[in-house]
């Protein structure tokens, strides 16, 4: 299959890629490199032993999305490009409502103009918020409590109506948990900039001595430890769970939402054990107060991704501890070394 993935430089578009080429598909990434860096592409080819085709642009660049529909006649998109920082989210909200919200509606123009009718979209378990008690299934109540959220949860409508309206449409909407961990290889992985926003970048990088430790939000939690309980998925099995999904939909049109988790809840005191196991280092920490806008738990129910796309998480807390220490070693200014 040709497949169009956007933001395909990122991190989690960059392990699906090499997955997608590694099954025998084509592939062409569209990024703006807002967030990523080409280096990521060459690795990708690296390990997958040809390469992705790349255009750098925008996803709300319908002139540069038209011409690449021309050039590669793609069967299929994933859509990954977006902003998808919460804290960011509150003081640029117009910022993430153009390149998540109005950026989608443009490529699904572009999709039907060319009559490309297969989309895999990255939605957020962020959807579900407090609404409902975990584990989430897909048709937990939804919501959102900041302009990140409201622009996964605004994208989902609209793909679901356009779907609705489109007898030929074709909808995968890939609800993730916490994805972290990286290519077993260590040549790929997560390389955010600036201060990470998430647990694990940011206790890689206390480990590898380029952070003095790491504040822990909160240990009042009704929680077994009292810390927050998340459900935190390899990048690779979240990877291949696109390629689960790429297939389901290929059987017929409609729109589809699926949980990529392990159904696993694990506490951030357990993440700090597995990757001072994985590191050998000792990670210092800080009990701190809660972080606004926190949940106590999150995790996914898995039983409807299991059932309908035959794909379920293989790898461990501890695999993607030892991934994103190999990484982080190889690697300790991300690609920009
Ligand atoms: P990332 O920032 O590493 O990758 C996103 C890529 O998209 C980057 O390469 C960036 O340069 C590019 N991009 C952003 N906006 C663009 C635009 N308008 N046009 C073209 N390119 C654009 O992020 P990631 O962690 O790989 O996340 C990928 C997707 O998954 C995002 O939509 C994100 O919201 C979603 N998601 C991520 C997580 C997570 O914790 N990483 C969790 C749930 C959902
Ligand atoms: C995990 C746990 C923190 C950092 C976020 C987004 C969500 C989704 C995934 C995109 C929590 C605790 C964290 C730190 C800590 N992204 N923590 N110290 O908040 O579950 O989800 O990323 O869609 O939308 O909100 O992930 O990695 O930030 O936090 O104690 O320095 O680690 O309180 O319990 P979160 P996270």
């Amino acid at each position: 299959m040709r497949v169009l993935v956007t933001g395909g430089a990122g991190y989690i578009g960059s392990h699906t890629s090499v997955e997608l080429l590694k099954e025998g598909h084509d592939v062409l990434v569209v990024d703006d490199l807002s967030n990523s860096s080409p280096e990521s592409l060459r690795r990708v080819a690296e390990l997958a032993g040809r390469p992705a085709e790349f255009i750098e642009a925008n996803v709300g660049d319908a002139a540069a999305l038209d011409a690449a529909f021309v050039s590669f006649r793609p069967d299929a998109v994933i859509h990954f490009a977006g902003r998808k920082a919460v804290g960011e989210s509150t003081q640029l909200p117009l910022l993430y409502y153009r390149e998540n919200v109005a950026a989608t509606v443009t490529l699904l123009e572009v999709m039907a103009a060319h009559g490309c009718g297969r989309i895999v979209f990255s939605s957020s378990a962020t959807v579900y918020g407090s609404a409902s008690e975990p584990p989430f299934a897909e048709d937990a109540p939804t919501g959102a409590t900041n302009p990140y959220g409201w622009t996964k949860h605004m994208i989902e409508q609209i793909l679901a109506d356009a779907a609705a309206a489109d007898q030929e449409l074709a909808v995968a909407v890939l609800r993730y948990f916490n994805p972290i961990g990286a290519h077993e290889s260590g040549r790929i992985g997560e390389d955010p900039k600036g201060v990470p926003n998430n647990l694990l970048p940011f206790v890689a990088q206390v480990a590898a001595g380029r952070r003095t430790g790491l504040q822990v939000f909160g240990n009042d939690y009704p929680t077994p430890d009292g810390t927050g309980l998340r459900d935190y998925i390899h990048v690779v099995d979240l990877a291949q769970g696109h390629l689960a999904a790429l297939a389901r939909i290929g059987e017929g049109a409609g729109c589809h939402v699926w949980n990529l988790g392990t159904g696993r809840p694990l506490s951030v005191l357990e993440v700090i054990e597995a990757y001072q196991k994985a590191s050998g280092v000792t990670i210092p920490y800080q009990i701190v107060a809660r972080r606004p806008g926190d949940v106590a738990a999150s995790y996914a129910d898995v039983s409807k991704a299991e059932r309908e796309l035959g794909w379920r998480a293989q790898r461990s807390l501890d695999q993607a501890c030892a991934d994103t220490v190999r990484w982080q070693s190889n690697n300790p200014d991300g690609y920009a070394g």
